[in-house]
């Protein structure tokens, strides 16, 4: 547990914040162990919706990349709690809604390609800057996003790491509504709330129609560690890492 997430439950919905404003929220074994287990115990304890969110000035700038490089030295793979989350996240059954202000890096793109409903900023802006690390997409976005977005599209983003602004994620399919900076938190928890006066049963049910069979989403989330932990130990991943970790500005 860590307290650079916040867990908190409103009446039905549960809130998981991301919230080492700092770091730009790059996300710590920690932090993906809290996230998890906040999406994991949210049945339980009756909640119906789960809104994830940031900072009101970055919303996530990925995986810690000092993590990354230390992963990258010891020889290791992607670590436990990453994989942990990836497949709460994929699992989950309960309507995810989430609010965007700021950046969007790496996984902190990702992890919306899971959700249901996503309110972002004006300002905010997305990108997958995988492969200039040396890196492979993973959070099944390989699967996802051109499902989302179609391949070229997808391919633009994933490989080419060309980010998109607000209005080039909305007419891509991976968010739903632009909002002012000042009134996405409300407008998404205004979703959130609006979700769960739904009949929780039929919510549910249709999601899970919507969204079929979960064994080739959570089958490509292994099978992209599988490639990201032999990527992690190359040499033009380690060289990327080191270069931003010690980079001059
Ligand atoms: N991992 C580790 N530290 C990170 C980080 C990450 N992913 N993203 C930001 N930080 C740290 C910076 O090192 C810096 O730390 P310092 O103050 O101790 O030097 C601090 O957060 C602030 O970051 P900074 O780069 O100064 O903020 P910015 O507003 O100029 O830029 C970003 C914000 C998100 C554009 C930029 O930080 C960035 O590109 N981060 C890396 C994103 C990335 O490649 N993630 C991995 C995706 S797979």
């Amino acid at each position: 547990m860590t307290d650079l997430v916040t867990v908190t439950d409103d009446g039905p919905v549960r809130t998981i914040r991301m919230n080492r404003p700092e770091k730009k929220n790059a996300l710590t074994m920690a932090m993906y162990d809290t996230m998890a287990e906040g999406i994991e115990t949210a049945p339980a304890a009756d909640i119906r919706c789960l809104l994830i969110g940031g900072a009101p000035t970055v919303f996530c700038a990925g995986n810690d990349i000092g993590d990354f490089l230390q992963a990258a030295m010891s020889g290791g793979a992607l670590g436990v709690p990453i994989l942990r989350f990836l497949k709460a996240l994929a699992r989950c059954e309960m309507p995810l809604v989430a609010a965007v202000q700021g950046n969007a890096v790496g996984v902190g793109t990702t992890m919306l390609m899971h959700c249901d409903h996503i309110v972002a900023s004006t300002e905010a802006k997305f990108s997958t800057p995988f492969v200039s690390l040396g890196l492979v997409p993973e959070a099944a976005s390989s699967l996802i996003a051109a499902r989302l977005m179609g391949h070229a599209r997808a391919f633009s983003l994933l490989v080419m790491g060309k980010p998109l602004n607000a209005d080039e994620a909305k007419a891509a399919g991976l968010i739903n509504v632009i909002a002012a900076p000042d009134t996405v938190e409300a407008d998404a928890m205004k979703a959130a709330r609006h979700i769960s006066a739904l009949p929780p049963q039929a919510v549910l049910a249709s999601r899970r129609l919507m969204r079929g069979v979960l064994d080739e989403i959570v089958a490509r989330v292994d099978e992209e560690a599988e490639e990201f932990k032999a990527r992690l130990q190359s040499a033009e991943a380690q060289a990327a890492f080191t270069a931003f970790m010690t980079r001059k500005r």
